[in-house]
């Protein structure tokens, strides 16, 4: 564990065999960089995002957990990004960070748990899983998703593949349902769409670099595409006005899809891995 020398806060540093490398801090238990073993990197940080706990960090990967968006009674997105985690095992290539919540949590969602995320990173690939653990004595219901940012040369060169003939709800039409008819999903203006029981591997294709990001998950039947454009992207205190040039997100979730009901003292687990592809 080292202190980030800009703000102050804790964070890990991994390193593979091959040089790829990451950073996590351990508020939110929040993955802040992910290189590739040229150094190149894949994630998006905003330059204007804020390290002052308990907010989170605009960018990277923000777990959000125990609960997606507004699909529940808790404030978006839940509040595991907004907690301070602790490392429970860890190596040069990989660390097991936890969260239980604390009292005041508890009294906004009456279900203790524990929640793991492991980040491992290997030859230009980053693979990270949450298992969340039921510790009480009655059954709850989560929602979920790996936030994550992905910096990108430029958004009218980007595009995410694989859902093409997926159903999503549009957050911008109150949820309508829709069918994807396109085999890319472009962006020309705002987009905020969860679709629905995805195929496993997506990409987000950046034509300028000549490269995809491949997003293979497992137990996150669902995934976010999000960009906020002009009008969102001013209205964010922590995220540039122009900034929405450089980056898209794609999250792997459990969200309209959901919820995932969990027993007392079953887990849960969910991952999501990243890999290159040279177009
Ligand atoms: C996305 C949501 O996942 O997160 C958007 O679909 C939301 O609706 C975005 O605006 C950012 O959320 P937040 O809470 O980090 O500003």
């Amino acid at each position: 564990i080292t202190t980030d020398e800009f703000s102050g806060l804790k964070k890990v540093q991994l390193q593979s065999a091959e040089g790829t490398s990451a950073e996590i801090f351990l508020h939110g238990a929040h993955v802040t960089s992910w290189k590739t073993s040229k150094g190149e990197e894949v994630l998006f940080v905003s330059k204007q995002a804020i390290y002052k706990p308990p907010k989170a960090i605009r960018g990277g990967i923000p777990v959000c957990f125990p609960q997606f968006g507004g699909f529940g009674p808790l404030s978006q997105h839940g509040f595991a990004r907004n907690s301070e985690f602790t490392v429970s095992a860890s190596a040069a290539d990989s660390v097991t960070l936890s969260f239980t919540p604390r009292e005041e949590q508890l009294n906004l969602f009456s279900h203790p748990f524990e929640l793991t995320v492991q980040v491992r990173v290997g030859s230009d690939t980053l693979e990270q899983t949450l298992t969340a653990t039921n510790t009480g004595s009655e059954p709850f219901e989560l929602t979920a998703a790996l936030h994550t940012y992905f910096r990108i040369s430029s958004i009218d060169k980007a595009r995410v593949d694989g859902l093409q003939g997926v159903d999503y709800l549009d957050s911008l039409q109150e949820k309508e349902r829709f069918t994807e008819n396109g085999a890319s999903v472009h962006f020309s203006g705002e987009v905020d769409r969860i679709y629905l029981a995805t195929p496993g591997r997506l990409e987000v294709v950046d034509e300028a670099k000549g490269r995809a990001v491949v997003i293979e998950k497992e137990g996150f039947p669902d995934a976010v595409v999000w960009n906020p454009w002009i009008e969102k992207a001013a209205g964010m205190g922590d995220f540039g006005d122009e900034e929405y040039k450089e980056m898209v997100c794609l999250e792997p979730a459990v969200a309209g899809s959901g919820p995932v009901t969990l027993q007392p003292g079953a887990s849960w687990s969910a991952k999501q891995m990243l890999s290159l592809r040279q177009l």
